[in-house]
């Protein structure tokens, strides 16, 4: 779904009910010779009122009611602003980035895999973590943004230390990022796994943001670890 394009269903980016009302459950009758941990991810998937409302509205990912339920509680966009996004792919958080900053707004997605085009959303297949990454999405900001999003997640090993760490350390090369190209002001938004893992972190947002708080959405799955940092206020570090 392109900038200016109305989402196809009832929703128009606000959250919606994860109640699924009445509906009747689905269940996969026939494995098909799927190992038991992939039909229980599809039967999952088949009864996610969020999967079903991000097909029902055109979003590229059930993660974009994240966003949308982030943006309700703590106002992240306003009409005209600069939004970077790491971690992108497949662009769900874009696309509503992209609603909610307009026509003047600008919106740069970074991921290291391949994302179909939205709109007038630049998109840059780069790793954040390589140093070249952060001149490349300075070469075509025009202004220093005004929010900087990461969703970024590693594969899962399963292993949940491991995983943890791996966010984490996602989640500090965002910040790197971020505060290298916000303006003063800016925002910054981060999912992290909850662990302790990320005090550091903390601590660092801490000094360079006004006010940092954190945030369980009620699209993000409860069973799941993850949540999100909303930063605001960056203060540019005096030279
Ligand atoms: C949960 S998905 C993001 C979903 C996205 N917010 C959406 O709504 O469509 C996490 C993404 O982080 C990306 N990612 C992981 N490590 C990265 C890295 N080092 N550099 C750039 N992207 C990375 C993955 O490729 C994956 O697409």
């Amino acid at each position: 779904m392109s900038r200016g394009e109305k989402p196809k269903g009832r929703n128009t980016g606000r959250s919606i009910s994860a109640s699924g009302g009445r509906r009747r459950k689905s269940v996969l009758v026939r494995g098909g010779g799927r190992p038991q941990s992939s039909i229980r991810w599809l039967q999952r998937q088949l009864n996610d009122p969020y999967v079903l409302a991000a097909k029902e509205n055109g979003y590229r990912s059930r993660a974009a009611f994240k966003l949308i339920e982030l943006d309700d509680k703590f106002k992240i966009f306003a009409s005209g602003n600069t939004v970077v996004d790491l971690g992108a792919a497949p662009g769900g958080w874009s696309q509503i980035a992209s609603q909610k900053v307009g026509r003047r707004g600008n919106v740069i997605g970074v991921d290291t895999q391949f994302i179909d085009p939205i709109g007038s959303v630049t998109f840059l297949q780069l790793d954040v973590s390589d140093a070249k990454t952060i001149d490349k999405i300075m070469d075509i900001q025009k202004r220093p943004a005004d929010v900087v999003l990461s969703d970024m997640a590693a594969r899962s090993t399963g292993h949940a230390s491991t995983d943890h760490l791996r966010v984490i350390t996602l989640a500090e090369a965002a910040a790197e990022i971020a505060t290298q190209i916000l303006a003063p002001g800016g925002i910054f938004v981060t999912k992290v796994f909850k662990g302790g893992t990320e005090s550091s972190l903390l601590h660092e947002l801490k000094s360079q943001f006004d006010r940092v708080k954190h945030a369980k959405p009620p699209s993000s799955r409860s069973g799941s670890a993850e949540e999100y940092v909303v930063a605001k206020g960056f203060r540019q570090p005096r030279h």
